[in-house]
């Protein structure tokens, strides 16, 4: 099936949130506003009843995804930072110190930047390899300190596509009764994930990407057990045990105070169900030819840097371009204007991955990123506009883009 975005505009910012969805995402989101439109869990009229149900259904969708052994562990949360925010601060105490890698997002980083702000906790990135982006886990393993508590690692770097060796990370966190948090923004969806069988104590993602729901869902994983090491970070209603002013301790009400993105949801159960049908080992090849075709239409185009892993294997769709001699923000406006082509330059709010990479003060980089819709033709019709500009910037003889293009000098 395809399904055709508007206007010829070829939209490669998938990693921000994806886009096209399948067409029952929508279908999914309307039915609810036509036929349910209640709140899960805030009455027993059918209509609340049945918002339940599109609930259950969606977590039950997410556990066959992930594999993971119980839907009540299976927290909604409005994003993913939402998701990582609620991992980290439940669990990490005064005095901890905490293990991150330099191509984790701000929404790992300020978190723990804020808690060392408040409560005085520590963190240390580990390094990546400069050339693939990867991070060793021995140098994982050496970070670690009597005082650690807790591993956040990027599955899946959304600046440049590499996928970090998370099982053996999760051997080492074993090994020293640490916990592991994942951050699955941009894996989840694309690369098979068995959450349980691969020691994952809590694994955060958005909704949004990968798992092709709907903007304002997110989802935390909790291995069962973790739970009785975290604390809740947010109180509320939740429609049970509602005689008592204390958060429920049975999951998921303890972690999902107040009313949920149901219509959302609704769209997240038919998306994640469109991914089981369809079957994610499929759609992670489907991954994999894109990530080589691109790789041999654009080796050896001159004045074009491509940053992070060049084996498919050891990445997903997301890439990291410069042109010499053209700003970022000026290529992503190029491939707008010449080409319609839709791309994120900027720092992607990875600052230290951006550091590691040598792009923090020089405008980072220009990124694209393919979803499961992203064909043969719009890889080469990306490769030829990349190469295109590449070829007039040697000859130092680049086309201005159109008056009206927005170039953000450094975008957030
Ligand atoms: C690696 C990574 N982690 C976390 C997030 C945060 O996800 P959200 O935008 O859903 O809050 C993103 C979003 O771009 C991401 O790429």
């Amino acid at each position: 099936m395809s399904v055709e975005p508007r206007d010829n505009r070829l939209y490669l910012d998938n990693a921000a949130t994806s886009y096209p969805k399948p067409p029952a995402v929508a279908a999914a989101v309307q039915d609810y506003f036509d036929t349910v439109h209640a709140s899960a869990g805030r009455g027993a009229y059918r209509e609340a009843l049945a918002s339940e149900r599109v609930l259950e259904g969606c977590r039950t969708a997410i556990r066959e995804l992930f594999r993971c052994a119980r839907g009540d562990h299976v927290i909604f949360g409005l994003n993913g930072t939402d998701a990582l925010n609620l991992a980290i601060k439940a669990t990490v105490r005064p005095g901890d110190h905490v293990v991150t890698t330099v191509m984790d997002h701000n929404s790992v980083l300020r978190p723990l930047s804020a808690l060392e702000e408040q409560v005085g906790i520590r963190w240390t990135a580990v390094a990546a390899d400069p050339a693939t982006t990867r991070v060793s886990p021995d140098d994982v393993a050496r970070a670690l300190r009597p005082e650690t508590r807790l591993v956040v690692v990027n599955h899946a770097s959304n600046v440049t596509g590499a996928l970090q060796p998370v099982e053996v990370i999760a051997d080492i966190c074993r090994e020293h009764g640490v916990l592991l948090l994942v951050d699955a923004a941009q894996s989840a969806g694309h690369v098979p994930i068995e959450f349980r069988s691969a020691g994952i104590d809590l694994l955060a993602c958005p909704g949004h990407k990968g798992l092709l729901g709907p903007l304002g869902t997110g989802v935390l994983l909790i291995r069962a057990g973790i739970e009785e090491r975290m604390r809740t970070v947010r109180e509320g209603g939740t429609g049970s045990s509602s005689e008592n002013p204390v958060q429920p301790t049975t999951l998921p009400d303890r972690f999902e105070a107040g009313s949920h993105n149901a219509p959302g949801l609704a769209g997240l159960r038919a998306a994640v169900r469109w991914i089981l049908d369809r079957g994610l080992r499929s759609l992670r090849e489907h991954e994999l030819r894109l990530c080589a075709r691109l790789r041999e239409r654009l080796d050896g185009v001159a004045g074009l840097q491509w940053y992070g892993p060049r084996e498919p294997a050891e990445r997903v769709g997301v890439f990291s371009f410069r042109i010499a001699g053209v700003e970022p923000s000026e290529l992503s406006a190029l491939l707008e204007t010449r080409f319609n082509i839709l791309s994120r330059s900027g720092l992607h709010c990875a600052p230290l991955a951006h550091r590691a990479l040598g792009t923090l003060e020089t405008g980072g980089t220009t990124r694209l990123s393919t979803g499961p819709f992203t064909t043969d033709a719009d890889i080469d019709r990306a490769a030829d506009a990349l190469a295109t500009i590449a070829r007039e910037a040697q000859q130092g003889d680049v086309a201005a883009p159109a008056p009206n293009a927005q170039v953000r000098p450094v975008s957030p």
